[in-house]
């Protein structure tokens, strides 16, 4: 049996956790300082920073009594991938406590620990088996990558301009929905209608797997500038409700087709996905469409497994011992 002790600090999430065997979670706590960031639109890095000092101080208490119930044999931390400042608090609080406990430290890239999501579901009994095509959906990146073990992969394509998350926050902004975007354009979308507006397909003649969504979003941006003051403004809840449908369909067809690409490249009928964006249940139907009727598996993490989280680190890391 062997523990691991995850830190996660990349973004806007202070979150512990101790995972046995990569699979059980035995304890976790998540601080998330999405509030703290909203009136700025997003996430400030050394607020960031600041917010993780003061949320790691909060919880030594309950770290301390956690490591005297759970013993652990190893510290993870999501390492060098994030917000610089963020990172680095996490990072040198890591290292602190490993060599106070006398243990290991275990760097994890968090990008890929996005994947882990789906081993940490208790209701899932048959994990996946590898190879596996894993798609990681988050503010900061979109990647479809071949994996033949938990620790041999390659990218397959990813976004070659912004991240999907990245631009779910910014179009929420700009219509003014809140932060951050992925939940507040999901709930307006389900009162829209998702074929009400054209918007452009990302990559339209591309046949990789790359993916591309700066145009969309400049496209959605466009479209509510140019109609915001022209709609009635009885009519302009439903406008806004529409224009967030008819984003996120054609956000996630474009990422559908990807995943289909890279099944049908690699012949692999495996599919994970993992990251922020995953708690969309639109995409997740959108993409079970598509995947499904061809026979091809896809494992979906539970909702709180899907954004940044020190489970998915101490998770993973046991794959790195
Ligand atoms: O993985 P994550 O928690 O952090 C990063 O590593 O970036 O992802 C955060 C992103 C944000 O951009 C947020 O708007 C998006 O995930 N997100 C969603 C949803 N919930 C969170 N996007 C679409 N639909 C959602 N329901
Ligand atoms: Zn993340």
């Amino acid at each position: 049996m062997t523990r691991i002790l995850g830190i996660e600090t990349t973004c806007d999430e202070t979150s512990f956790a101790i995972v046995e065997n990569g699979k059980k979670v035995l304890y976790e706590f998540t601080l998330s300082q999405a509030k703290k960031h909203e009136k700025y639109g997003g996430v400030v890095p050394e607020l960031a920073a600041r917010e993780h000092l003061s949320n790691i101080k909060s919880l030594l208490k309950e770290l301390h009594d956690m490591l005297v119930k759970y013993s652990v044999d190893y510290v993870a931390v999501a390492a060098d991938i994030g917000l610089p400042p963020a990172v680095k608090t996490g990072e040198a609080f890591a290292r602190a406590l490993a060599s106070s406990l006398g243990v290991k430290l275990i760097e994890v890239n968090h990008v890929i620990a996005h994947v882990w999501g789906v081993w940490l579901d208790k209701n899932i009994k048959k994990k996946p088996r590898f190879p596996l095509i894993g798609v990681v959906l988050s503010g900061g990146h979109s990647v479809i990558y071949e994996f033949t073990s938990p620790v041999e992969y390659r990218v397959l394509g990813s976004t070659l301009d912004d991240a999907i998350g990245e631009v779910f926050d910014k179009v929420a902004r700009v219509l003014g929905l809140g932060y951050p975007g992925g939940p507040y354009i999901e709930k307006r979308a389900k009162e829209g209608d998702e074929y009400a507006i054209s918007l452009p397909t990302p990559l339209k003649d591309d046949t990789s797997v790359s993916m591309s969504f700066s145009g969309l979003k400049t496209a959605v941006i466009r479209t509510f500038q140019k109609y915001k003051e022209k709609v009635e403004p009885i009519y302009y809840d439903f406008f806004v409700s529409d224009l967030c449908a008819s984003f996120q369909r054609v956000a996630f067809e474009h990422v559908a087709e990807r995943v289909e690409r890279a099944v049908e490249m690699t012949g692999i009928k495996t599919v994970v996905i993992g990251g922020g964006v995953s708690a969309n249940q639109r995409l997740i139907d959108i993409l079970a469409n598509r995947l499904v009727p061809k026979d091809i598996k896809l494992y979906v993490p539970p909702l709180q497994y899907t954004g940044d989280n020190a489970s998915l680190i101490a998770g993973y890391a046991y794959n790195l011992i």
